[in-house]
């Protein structure tokens, strides 16, 4: 068996090529592109790798992405056909994703950035918070990592509400499903939290349409895909006052470039795509694991599917 490793920047595979080898140091890794022979090839660990490449391999049985998101790979319009697509769920991401929302949240929530004014001001002034549980966060994507983040939210008193795109039934969480249900979704939010997967469906889903429907002075946070969002209506709800403010974790082009809007705006939070992140120590065993086992004859874990794209 051997397993290519194809990640878009070249400096860290090697990383992660010391992750699968720490686990078994006589695995047969190939990094890319040093492929040598393409029949050898029965498993790839990708990450943004370069489109039409992997119908090298005739004998490819798995493909591995390195994360939970796979755009990228369902972005290739040359797939191999018939090979199963596996992605990262590992409980350390979905932990961090959560530790991020509530982050987030919490800041908003505690008025911890006209505290942080003040105190520059020497002001010793007094923001009332406003009742947790008179407060619902809204979740865009009920998946691994919306329905836990929703669940550490929802462990603080606040009210939760979720949208996604299967019906669903949830104790303690007002569910929203499909494209009929998602302004009665969004009516009743003081804060909507995207951790959608990029898909034909969900790409620009955040514009002036959809942030028309929340509430006044409410807040918006990504952790989704940059893509997701209109910038040019995001930032048009939060010069007007619609949004009383943003958290953006991920952008249409990364990192952000210099000359973007959302450097310089008073009103938004940006963090460098690091809500949560894959760990090669945390990651490569259960990689290894998925392929020894497509290698025997078991079915992939944590597949996705080309037609609804996630
Ligand atoms: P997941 O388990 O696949 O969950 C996706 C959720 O989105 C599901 O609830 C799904 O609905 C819903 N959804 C998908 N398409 C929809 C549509 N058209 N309309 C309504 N709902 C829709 O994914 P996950 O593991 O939670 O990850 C979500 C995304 O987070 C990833 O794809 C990635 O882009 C992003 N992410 C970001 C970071 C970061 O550091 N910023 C880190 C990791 C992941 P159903 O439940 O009905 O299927
Ligand atoms: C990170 O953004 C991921 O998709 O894992």
């Amino acid at each position: 068996m051997a397993i290519l490793i194809q990640i878009g920047e070249f400096h860290f595979q090697e990383i992660w090529r010391d992750g699968f080898l720490a686990i078994d140091p006589n695995l047969d890794l190939r990094i890319w592109p040093d492929v040598d022979n393409p029949d050898d090839i029965e498993a790839v660990v990708v990450w943004h790798h370069v489109q039409g490449s992997l119908t090298a391999f005739p004998n490819l049985k798995v493909i591995c992405n390195l994360g939970a998101g796979v755009e990228a790979i369902f972005k290739d319009p040359d797939l191999p056909v018939g090979v199963p697509i596996a992605r990262v769920v590992d409980p350390r991401l979905t932990r961090s994703m959560a530790e991020y929302v509530v982050l987030h949240v919490l800041r908003y929530h505690r008025h911890f950035a006209e505290t942080q004014q003040f105190q520059a001001g020497k002001q010793w002034r007094y923001i009332a918070p406003d009742d947790a549980a008179a407060t619902t966060i809204g979740f865009l994507g009920l998946g691994e990592l919306g329905l836990f983040a929703a669940d550490k939210v929802r462990a603080m008193g606040f009210k939760v509400a979720g949208w996604s795109r299967s019906a669903k039934s949830i104790d303690g969480v007002a569910t929203f499903h499909g494209a009929d249900e998602l302004t009665p979704f969004l009516q009743s939010l003081k804060m909507l939290v995207c951790l959608l997967p990029l898909t034909e469906q969900t790409t620009g889903i955040v514009n002036a349409r959809m942030l028309a429907d929340l509430p006044d002075d409410s807040y918006f946070i990504n952790a989704g895909r940059g893509q997701q969002v209109v910038d040019a209506d995001l930032l048009a709800a939060l010069d007007s006052g619609k949004l009383s403010g943003a958290t953006l974790d991920v952008f249409h082009t990364e990192p952000l470039p210099d000359d973007h809007a959302y450097w310089g705006h008073p009103k938004v939070t940006i963090t460098p795509h690091n809500a949560a992140d894959s760990f090669p120590e945390d990651v490569c065993p259960q990689i290894l694991e998925n392929i020894k086992g497509v290698l025997s004859g078991k079915p992939a874990k944590n597949v996705v599917e080309a037609g609804r794209g996630y």
